[in-house]
């Protein structure tokens, strides 16, 4: 007779978002309450987690303001230098949102907390040496537990990256695209603004450019694709915006996706136009 196993507790909740009280988090938090309970979303319970009980209210009555807060919305004490509260978190969640930077001072406790508890990990970096010394750190951990970790969500990314999924998928074969240029033009009557914690990020990767270059080589080489006579595997994408990281984090991102199927060049192009 078979014994009736206990069953597998569930996260507590779909989605818990670290950072939340931040310049970025409190606007993930205000699209995320779009989502909550909506008919036919699938997000149907939520946390918010930081340093600061009172900055973590704060910023949910923010987000659902003209309405008041919903109550069904946890806020959780965490702090990335608390590596049990970083368990507990990753152990009580399907999904980890985590929008604290710079990356390459508190990520990797994040990462390394979702990859052994096997919960989904999300973040808005645009630190490509972050993200690739993750993957050369974590990747093992990963697969093993059955965590997918998903870095560079932002708005450094996700335009610029569809734009070139976009692009590839309009060609019929055997034409394939070799050359993807993206521009992003920023208009607001408003003032555009940046956060320190972006500056401070975006400092950091060009001051340590020399540690990405290092990693680079330190890695195992991927064999790149073999080129046959009809098709070309050279598809080079430019993207001009911002610090010219979005390139890095574009290719890194379809790398990951794709493997090496393309062979990806980037243009560093410091202009914003
Ligand atoms: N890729 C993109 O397009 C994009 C766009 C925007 C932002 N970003 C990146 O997102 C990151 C955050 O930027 P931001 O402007 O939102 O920064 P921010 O306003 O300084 O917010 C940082 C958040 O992290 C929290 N935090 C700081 N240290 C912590 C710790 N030790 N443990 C737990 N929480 C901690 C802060 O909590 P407290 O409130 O307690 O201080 C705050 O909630 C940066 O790395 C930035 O580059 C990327």
């Amino acid at each position: 007779m078979q014994t009736a196993q206990p069953p597998i507790p569930r996260p507590l909740y779909d989605i818990i978002i670290l950072g939340a009280s931040g310049f970025t988090g409190k606007y993930v938090v205000k699209e995320a309450l779009k989502f909550l309970n909506a008919p036919s979303s699938p997000l149907k319970t939520l946390a918010l987690a930081g340093r600061s009980r009172e900055k973590l209210v704060k910023t949910l009555q923010w987000a659902a303001h003209p309405s008041s807060p919903p109550n069904d919305v946890s806020v959780i004490i965490a702090d990335t230098t608390d590596l049990p509260s970083l368990s507990s978190l990753s152990n009580q969640t399907k999904l980890l949102l985590n929008c604290v930077g710079p990356y390459r001072i508190h990520g990797e406790p994040v990462v390394a907390a979702c990859a052994s508890s096997g919960c989904d990990y999300l973040d808005i970096t645009g630190e490509p040496e972050f993200m690739e010394e993750m993957e050369a750190k974590y990747h093992e951990k990963a697969m093993e537990t059955g965590s997918l970790i998903v870095s560079a969500c932002g708005f450094d990314s996700i335009p610029a990256e569809m734009g070139v999924m976009f692009n590839t998928r309009q060609w019929v074969a055997p034409a394939v695209p070799n050359h993807v240029t993206a521009y992003v033009s920023l208009e607001s009557d408003k003032r555009i603004v940046g956060n320190f914690a972006t500056y401070e990020s975006a400092v950091l990767g060009v001051a340590n450019m020399d540690k990405l270059q290092q990693l680079r080589r330190s890695r195992p080489k991927k064999p790149r694709p073999v080129v046959s006579d009809h098709s070309t595997f050279l598809f080079v994408v430019d993207i001009l915006v911002f610090h010219g990281l979005s390139g890095t984090l574009v290719c890194c991102r379809i790398r990951m996706l794709f493997g090496f199927s393309r062979y990806l060049r980037i243009l560093w192009c410091p202009c914003l136009i």
